[in-house]
């Protein structure tokens, strides 16, 4: 099987069912041994070490993504929490997470399902959901974390097959501009659309 599956910020795979999935690729920035408090381990072991905001993947790469940022702010210096799911940078989370987003939708391919994972304890859901070029499809919530689902949109000519050799240049052309703007943070229109109403999912 390929690997058509990438976990951007796998962390020790908690999440994961198949902790060794044969489609996925396992990306984080770091690599952890430890021992927790309560004495588990706490073994977190890529299979890229990379950051999410410049990831080592070409465009259109995955057919899924899945995206489970650090959500914290605040955590104790030693604590198993920054352990566990490190932590953002007070100054620069948000660029953090839009240029985060932004990767995510460029080593997707179109039509590649993007996963977001966020735990609202101490940034609300509608403050990150404004750092994503476009908004989600829909989403469920379990208490304070959220899963949202996104789709990469493919130019409308791409869904027709057929086109002469002009329009399949803009077409392709098209799509390359798509994958510069998100790579360079400027977004679509839905998420003009989205940063000018309050985003709510209950
Ligand atoms: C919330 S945890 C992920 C938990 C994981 N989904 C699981 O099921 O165990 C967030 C992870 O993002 C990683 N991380 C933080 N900044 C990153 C970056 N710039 N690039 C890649 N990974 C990053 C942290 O090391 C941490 O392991």
């Amino acid at each position: 099987m390929s690997k058509v599956i990438l976990d951007a910020c796998c962390g020790s795979r908690m999440c994961w069912f198949d902790k060794e999935h044969p489609a996925a690729v396992y990306m984080d920035c770091r690599e952890l041994e430890t021992e927790l408090c309560d004495g588990r381990k706490l073994v977190i072991r890529p299979d890229v070490v990379g950051d999410f905001r410049a990831m080592p993947f070409a465009d259109c790469s995955f057919r899924l993504v899945v995206f489970d940022p650090p959500h914290l702010r605040w955590c104790g210096e030693g604590s198993w929490m920054k352990a566990k799911y490190g932590q953002l940078n007070r100054e620069t989370w948000q660029d953090d997470l839009r240029r985060g987003f932004a990767e995510c939708f460029r080593v997707l391919m179109p039509h590649g399902v993007l996963v977001f994972k966020w735990n609202e304890r101490q940034v609300k859901l509608n403050e990150v959901v404004k750092l994503a070029p476009m908004p989600p499809l829909f989403g469920q919530r379990a208490g304070k974390t959220h899963w949202l689902v996104f789709m990469k949109p493919m130019p409308e000519a791409l869904e027709h097959p057929g086109m002469d050799e002009e329009q399949a240049q803009e077409t392709v052309c098209a799509l390359e501009n798509v994958v510069h703007d998100l790579v360079h943070g400027k977004t679509h229109a839905p998420s003009q659309v989205l940063q000018s109403r309050d985003f709510d999912i209950e």
